[in-house]
């Protein structure tokens, strides 16, 4: 027996109610529920599950393990964030703000795959099929044998590439203009999104072609449709940037098949991405005269070294107005903290001055170990003191103000060292790797008086 209920579905978590809301109850967005199509409810007149089934056959954790040889694309950047190239039949989702790269870079990787003699097909549902080719024509992968189309029924696509040899690789852009006609319901709406997901998932389970999904991103930064995309591919991916830089990360943010801690760096120029494969300047401005309120922090991306700038300004107020503090590309809950520890334990005050800070070139830092670099700006912009150019800063700052160790100090001095600093101010009981004078600091009161020359 089937019983039809309406639902309403909220566009922005997928949570499901039964009556329309202004508010999901569930994320508290507003005006998100949207009436879907019934579903069906089956009531199973048998009451458990114990019985009846195949049998399926169990077997050991070392059993033999058969896993294809990757696609590698030729694009090491690409090829590293995904662990080493694209495991055949496996999905992936390639998130990103409108605008940032993710069909350029997709188009990129489709015609070089499909040069190396691989099979790609790469339908566009937001591009008419001729704007593809004129930007491949730009891109100057016009040669390239990538099979196009502009469709967005996913079964059409499906019967057009499941009728013959499936293709190594189907790229979808994008997940949110697909549609799928099992269920009812427009493009984008996030049953459609999980249906169309879900068949596309399938094909590429059972046949053995890699798929990739672009999936748009909603302004709090989450793929937009429900979470229930993520659990469902094998690799989540995102294109991180500025759309003003150049510069453009592609991060795994979960992988089946690999790692999670490296990245990919391109740089957006004239003729599409270009791989950055020494990264670990990119993020310094043109260091000329030393300027109070900057510093450099030497982070860590997967295995690889990069070295940012830290830009802090610190704007004395004359009046009782309440001050303003903001942060881009660091969070600025973390830099109310660090305030907070610097007033609390070093006596300083910040109170009646506004406070920016800024890392440089479009980065995004997530590491505390950046604290007591931040900091040094922070101080450095405040007593208008620069802090010493040759010098890099690291070190996790605690709400007692004492100075935590950081992961791979050594590696992080290594490179910093290689790139012409000559001084690190760390954590007290880090070791360098030699060629670069260290001082210690235990406590967050050290640092501050060596910069304001206590
Ligand atoms: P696109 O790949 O369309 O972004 P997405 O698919 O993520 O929305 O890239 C769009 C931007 O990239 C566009 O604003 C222009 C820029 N761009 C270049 O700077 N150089 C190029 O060669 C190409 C193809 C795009
Ligand atoms: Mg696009």
């Amino acid at each position: 027996m089937a019983k039809l209920k309406s639902r309403y579905v909220c566009q922005a978590c997928g949570s499901e109610q039964h009556r329309w809301q202004g508010q999901c109850p569930d994320c508290a967005e507003w005006n998100t529920l949207v009436q879907e199509g019934a579903a069906a409810t089956v009531f199973s007149a048998k009451h458990n599950l114990q019985g009846g089934g195949r049998a399926i056959e169990l077997v050991g954790l070392n059993a033999a393990v058969a896993l294809p040889d990757r696609l590698r694309s030729g694009i090491d950047e690409f090829d590293r964030a995904v662990g080493g190239g694209i495991v055949p039949g496996s999905a992936l989702l390639l998130g990103g703000d409108p605008g940032i790269g993710k069909s350029t870079l997709l188009l990129q990787v489709a015609a070089t795959l499909a040069s190396e003699g691989r099979q790609v097909v790469y339908v566009s549902g937001e591009e008419a099929a001729d704007q593809v080719r004129l930007r491949a024509i730009r891109l100057g992968l016009g040669g390239a044998p990538v099979r196009l189309a502009a469709a967005t029924s996913v079964r059409d696509i499906l019967t057009t590439i499941g009728s013959g040899e499936p293709p190594a690789l189907l790229v979808i852009d994008s997940i949110q203009t697909m549609h799928s006609d099992l269920i009812e319901g427009a493009p984008g709406t996030v049953s459609q999104v999980r249906a169309s997901a879900q068949e596309l998932v399938r094909f590429a389970k059972e046949r053995g072609t890699a798929v990739i999904l672009v999936g748009h991103v909603t302004k709090d930064g989450t793929i937009a449709g429900p979470r229930v995309l993520e659990h469902m591919v094998d690799t989540v991916l995102g294109f991180e940037g500025e759309r003003s830089h150049q510069y453009r990360i592609l991060r795994a943010a979960k992988n089946r098949f690999g790692g999670t801690d490296e990245i990919g760096v391109f740089a957006m120029e004239g003729a599409g991405l270009k791989q950055v494969p020494n990264p670990s300047v990119l993020f310094l401005t043109q260091r000329g005269e030393a300027v109070s309120g900057t510093s450099v922090f030497p982070a860590l991306e997967g295995t690889r070294p990069v070295l940012v700038e830290i830009q802090a300004l610190v704007v004395r107020l004359a009046s009782g107005a309440t001050p303003r503090r903001a942060a881009v590309g660091w969070d600025s809950g973390r830099l109310a903290m660090i305030l907070a520890v610097l007033e609390a334990r070093c006596g300083l005050s910040f109170a009646t001055a506004e406070v920016y800070l800024n890392v440089a070139g479009g980065y995004r830092l997530t590491d505390p170990a950046a604290d007591l670099a931040v900091a040094a700006a922070l101080v450095s912009a405040l007593a208008e003191r620069p802090v010493p150019q040759e010098a890099v800063i690291m070190g996790e700052i605690a709400l007692s103000g004492e100075v935590r160790p950081v992961a791979h100090a050594a590696l992080r001095l290594k490179e910093s060292s290689k790139l012409g600093f000559e001084r690190g101010w760390v954590p007290a009981g880090s070791e360098g790797p030699g060629g670069i004078a260290l001082t210690r600091f235990a406590r967050l009161g050290e640092l501050v008086d060596q910069l304001l020359g206590r």
